[in-house]
């Protein structure tokens, strides 16, 4: 921890997102964009203040859910608007303060470490991009950083400059104290720029350090494009770990794994799967073109093709092809082929059939299923919930079971009797009999 303030700025309606949703709260790998920030933040300081305006009720909210002790500062952003505009509120509590857009998703607190404890009055971060469109453009001499250009400003000459502003700051707690007062909104966009303290600062003989930053770190989230390029980045960094970790992954380009998912022991995802939201995934095989989401699969195997819908929860369990299974706990069962397994409860040693399917919703509410240990239900056997069924029953092929309840050592058959028409192929084709 570091005697250091951090300002994150995240009350900008990003309209460039074309979204009704808030640009800071578009998620990269199942968290909101804010998120990172604020975790890499909270690794180097413990004063986080977060600037809020637009749907400001559900930026904090969401961000309460993920973290404590985080202070929420509200811009008056219809008198103030703009980066600017943004910092005039904020009462950091110490000398040094670190500012950072909230639209910088993959800023880690090594690539943040290298602003802190610098001398200079402001060090900011540049970008050398190919393609600079979209960012300010950051005129730099042998002196230091002289001014920021905002793109909408820029003249044609001007919009080649190829130094870019990254979106973080370093500031003494007195430059900010200075000048944001001074701030106006005289340009393109009538917005208060923040970056207009660089040039204040500067004519006032102050010096500006420009950190030379990656993009790979320092990018910033504009478009629904530059969202899906930076999840790329993210997606590879998660991946990365857990490989590290020694997760075995088949084809990782083809995987797609949440920030919120955690890995134990042995695990093998093979190509195609999705995993997202909170999940545990201990000791098993994941086969390819799985779904799973927010479940807890341990010592078990799934896929290829299923898909585990929310509130799963499978141990000692084998799940197979085109079986979908939804907030149930599943301990020791087999599904192999071809199921829908819904708000049920299956015990050890319980065998499904292909097609076995729990009718849980009709038509107005879901109802449980509940079904003991040693349990074998053939083939093509609907279970009308709510349905209770004990330990050690049989289930023949083609039952519909409508009782509230079965109990042990029973077989359960339902059939109507089937007729054997003698020839009637031929005769219905008009074909000469065999
Ligand atoms: C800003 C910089 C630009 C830099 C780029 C880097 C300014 C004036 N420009 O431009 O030089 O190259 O970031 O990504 O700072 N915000 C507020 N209140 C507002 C407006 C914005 O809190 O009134 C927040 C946004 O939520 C966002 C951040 O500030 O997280 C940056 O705003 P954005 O509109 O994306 O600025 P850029 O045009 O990208
Ligand atoms: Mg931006």
């Amino acid at each position: 921890m570091h005697n250091l303030s951090i300002v994150i700025l995240a009350a900008g309606k990003g309209s460039r997102m074309k979204s009704p949703i808030a640009k800071v709260l578009h998620n990269i790998c199942g968290r909101p964009m804010l998120y990172y920030s604020i975790k890499a933040a909270k690794e180097i300081s413990d004063d986080i203040i977060v600037v809020v305006a637009h749907q400001k009720e559900k930026v904090i909210s969401r961000i309460n859910e993920l973290f404590q002790e985080i202070t929420f500062v509200v811009q008056d952003a219809e008198t103030f608007p703009g980066t600017g505009g943004a910092m005039m509120g904020i009462k950091p509590k110490y000398d040094s303060v670190l500012v950072l857009n909230g639209d910088m998703p993959l800023v880690t607190p090594e690539s943040l470490q290298g602003f802190v404890g610098r001398d200079a009055d402001i060090t900011m971060s540049v970008l050398d991009l190919e393609d600079p469109s979209g960012y300010g453009r950051v005129v730099i001499s042998d002196l230091g950083v002289e001014r920021i250009i905002e793109e909408k400003d820029a003249s044609n000459e001007e919009k080649l400059i190829k130094h870019v502003n990254a979106g973080v700051y370093s500031f003494k707690r007195s430059v900010l104290e200075k000048h944001l007062p001074h701030l106006s909104n005289n340009n393109a966009q009538a917005e208060y720029y923040l970056t207009d303290i660089i040039w204040m600062a500067k004519s006032g003989g102050l010096h500006i350090e420009p950190l030379f930053v990656k993009e790979e770190q320092f990018k910033g989230v504009n478009s629904k494009s530059d969202l899906a390029a930076s999840e790329v980045i993210m997606q590879n960094r998660i991946k990365e770990y857990w490989m590290q970790e020694g997760v075995v992954m088949q084809l990782p380009e083809t995987i797609y794994i949440d920030e919120a998912v955690e890995f134990k022991g042995e695990c093998i995802v093979e190509n195609g799967v999705r995993i997202t939201g909170k999940c545990l995934i201990e000791n098993s095989h994941i086969k390819a073109h799985s779904i799973v989401e927010e479940s807890v699969i341990i010592n078990s195997d799934a896929g290829p093709l299923s898909h585990i819908r929310p509130q799963t929860h499978m141990e000692n369990t084998h799940i197979g092809n085109f079986v979908e299974v939804k907030k149930s706990t599943l301990k020791g069962v087999k599904a192999g082929h071809l199921s829908y397994i819904g708000d049920a409860e299956i015990n050890e040693g319980t065998n499904m059939g292909a097609g076995v399917i729990t009718c849980n919703y009709d038509g107005k509410k879901k109802h449980k299923t509940i079904i003991g240990k040693n349990v074998f239900i053939g083939s093509d056997t609907q279970i009308v919930a709510p349905c209770t069924i004990d330990d050690d029953v049989m289930i023949a092929a083609g039952t519909t079971v409508t009782a509230k309840y079965v109990e042990s050592g029973v077989l359960v058959l339902s059939r109507t009797p089937v007729k054997y028409i003698k020839n009637f192929f031929y005769n219905f084709f008009n074909l000469e009999k065999k």
